[in-house]
């Protein structure tokens, strides 16, 4: 690419960057929170990945993180279960609480959190076991069933849930990497869902999958919010309108806008919210 072109493109994201609110525009703050964010910064090294985000995360809510590539969804995703210490060069500042309590404290041990707080990742990702054992898993390693039939009872309730149990009933002891892929990304909702969560984490949960199975999906993430708390990444806006109460809008770190799904989308507040759902970037 050309100098020209390179400083026209450089001047415009300076420009973009310096129309992003300080402030988020619309509801950070709702009347049942589940998860408090307060002030969080992210950094990768000396880069900074997210700017000052507070945000409520509602109770038995969808909420949908959108906004362009890169924008910082997953990482902040990633910071309500400390999926991020994971990373070496990641840090974190400002506070994340759950019932009030900081989940960067000290004494907060991160493998019950993850219990608590679910994830469910892009690309289907069951282990290399039996599709009972995939769903048997976490309450096994939580010692959460105390006898073989507690167990098949978990393992059931689960695969219920995720709407898988009619299709793979008959055939729980093969490996789930056997399913097709729509099964496989149910099968992960069922070992999620199998150690109670209390909020489900998902990013991208439908990118690896065919519309089918992602209208599937898509249905299911509908029936378990009676139940959990969800907060899902999507680069589809289609689908954080058809699934989410709530809609955030992130751009180059920043929370831009959050509130009302169907106002995000039919209203929004802020320039840059509205070109991104009309498509003029991302
Ligand atoms: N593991 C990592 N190491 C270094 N930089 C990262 C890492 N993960 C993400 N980033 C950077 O942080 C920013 C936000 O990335 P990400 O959260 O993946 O965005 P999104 O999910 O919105 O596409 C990007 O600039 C990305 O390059
Ligand atoms: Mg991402």
């Amino acid at each position: 690419m050309d100098t020209q072109v390179m400083n026209i493109i450089e001047q415009t994201a300076n420009l973009e960057h310096a129309n992003i609110p300080d402030e988020t525009v619309g509801d950070v703050y709702v009347d049942r929170p589940r998860m408090t964010a307060r002030n969080v910064n992210v950094f990768y090294g000396d880069k900074k990945a997210i700017d000052n985000v507070t945000l409520d995360i509602a109770e038995k809510q969808v909420i949908s993180f959108i906004g362009p590539s890169g924008c910082g969804k997953s990482t902040f995703l990633r910071c309500l279960n400390r999926m991020n210490d994971t990373i070496d060069i990641c840090r974190i500042e400002g506070e994340i609480a759950m019932d009030g309590k900081n989940i960067y404290a000290p004494d907060v041990d991160v493998v019950p959190l993850r219990a608590r707080v679910g994830m469910v990742f892009q690309k289907p990702n069951p282990f290399p076991k039996s599709i009972y054992d995939n769903v048997a898993y976490g309450p096994r390693i939580h010692g959460i069933a105390t006898n073989r039939a507690e167990l098949d009872d978990i393992v059931e309730s689960s695969l219920e849930r995720a709407g898988l149990w009619n299709e793979v009933k008959d055939r729980l002891l093969q490996p789930g990497t056997g399913l097709s892929g729509g099964q496989q990304q149910r099968l992960c909702i069922a070992r999620t869902i199998a150690v109670s969560p209390e909020v489900i984490l998902m990013d991208e949960p439908c990118s690896a999958l065919d519309p089918i199975a992602t209208a599937r999906i898509e249905e299911l993430i509908a029936e378990l919010s009676s139940e959990f708390t969800i907060v899902i990444v999507t680069h589809s806006m289609q689908q954080a309108a058809r699934v989410s109460q709530r809609t955030a809008y992130f751009h180059l770190g920043k929370l831009v806008e959050v509130g009302d799904t169907e106002m995000v989308f039919t209203k929004p507040q802020h320039e840059m919210t509205n070109n991104y759902i009309t498509g003029r970037f991302g």
